[in-house]
């Protein structure tokens, strides 16, 4: 395994995180095909052997039980130092808004609730999972000060956002003497690049590291056209982002199938490679021990910059989709 510091912290993380939203109870949530909590164990267990530092969960995931299956395996398997664990909270539902509950004190109950699920006195990034449209980004802003103040969190950090929005509120937290992002996970992969109109350029600049989701569409990069899997058949919400873009996709996921061939590698290694050399380090969802295998292999393949080309030639503009799609959407003053 390789080893990176994340943007402008101090945590030293792995070029490789493991993705925890396939962690939890399956009854407790969005997702039906996560693992329990002795498989949950094993893919850890296997991770921290294979040098996987760096952990992304969140408390939306399974209802808090990845955080909760997620942080019994981290203790248990790894000293504190050891690891880095970064988690994540959603906007003020409407019945905190009705309540007035303020974003700060929501950002404190919340934190409070995911230490209390993952047994830990501090997260060490804790992260904007969306914007939120019905929550002053001030009181954000200050909130998640508060939390590093606090030591409940050592860094934050953003998902899903637009560059703007970022800007806006790294810039509003500099002139405020308030913390600043230090990361962004946005999605990103050889079928979803959006991210490098604006952001990755945005990230360069201000030393913001990159920590991409959905790193192989969630499969998609890893499997030629065809094949299947239970993930696949089961992950409806995946399958509606990926469904309508599948023509030109498949034919650059067809491309990365054969240079996995020419290499002698596999696909999921190609796909992590070519990512690897735009990004401080792919988040990776792992259920299987060959996913997480895979992954770190990927850590030590270099692509040649023709064999990068050739991956990104035929790719052409995308709609967004998923939760930046919603964010687009509220944007434009749609409720959603
Ligand atoms: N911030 C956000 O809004 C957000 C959204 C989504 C995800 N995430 C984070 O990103 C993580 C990853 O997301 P994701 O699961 O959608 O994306 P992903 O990493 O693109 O896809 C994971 C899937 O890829 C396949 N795979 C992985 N490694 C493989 C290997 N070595 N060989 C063959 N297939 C392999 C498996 O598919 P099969 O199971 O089908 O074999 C696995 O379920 C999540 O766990 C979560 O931490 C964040």
């Amino acid at each position: 395994m390789k080893y990176t510091k994340l943007g402008k912290s101090d945590l030293t993380v792995s070029r490789i995180c493991m993705g925890c939203m396939g962690f939890g109870n399956a009854a407790a949530g969005q997702h039906h095909w996560t693992l329990d909590e002795a498989q949950t164990r094993e893919i850890i267990r296997h991770g921290l052997e294979l040098g996987i530092n760096f952990y992304d969960t969140a408390i939306a995931y399974q209802s808090g039980t990845s955080e909760q299956f997620v942080g019994r395996a981290l203790r248990d398997f790894a000293k504190r130092d050891d690891f880095v664990i970064a988690t994540k909270f959603t906007p003020r539902t409407q019945d905190e808004i009705e309540a007035g509950v303020s974003g700060q004190k929501h950002i404190e109950n919340y934190l409070n609730q995911s230490l209390k699920n993952l047994g830990l006195d501090y997260v060490d990034l804790y992260i904007c999972h969306m914007w939120d449209y019905h929550t002053p980004m001030e009181e954000i802003m200050e909130g998640l000060h508060n939390a590093v103040k606090a030591g409940k969190a050592r860094y934050v950090g953003i998902s899903n956002c637009f560059t703007w929005q970022l800007a806006k509120t790294n810039f509003y937290a500099r002139e405020n003497g308030l913390t600043e992002f230090v990361s962004i996970q946005g999605h990103y992969n050889l079928i979803a690049r959006e991210e490098e109109r604006e952001m990755a350029p945005f990230c360069a600049d201000q030393n913001i590291a990159m920590t991409p989701y959905s790193s192989l569409a969630s499969g998609r990069l890893s499997r030629r056209p065809g094949e299947t899997s239970r993930r696949l058949e089961q992950d409806a919400y995946a399958k509606f982002k990926y469904d309508a873009t599948a023509e030109a996709d498949n034919k650059i996921i067809a491309r990365v199938a054969e240079l996995a061939d020419r290499r002698g590698v596999s696909m999921t290694e190609i796909s992590l490679a070519w990512l690897l050399t735009k990004v401080t380090a792919p988040i990776v969802g792992a259920t299987k021990f060959s996913h997480v295998e895979g992954a770190v292999h990927a850590v030590d393949l270099e692509l040649t910059q023709d064999e990068i080309d050739y991956l990104e030639e035929l790719y052409v503009p995308h709609a967004l989709v998923g939760v930046m799609a919603q964010n687009g959407r509220q944007r434009a003053g749609n409720v959603v």
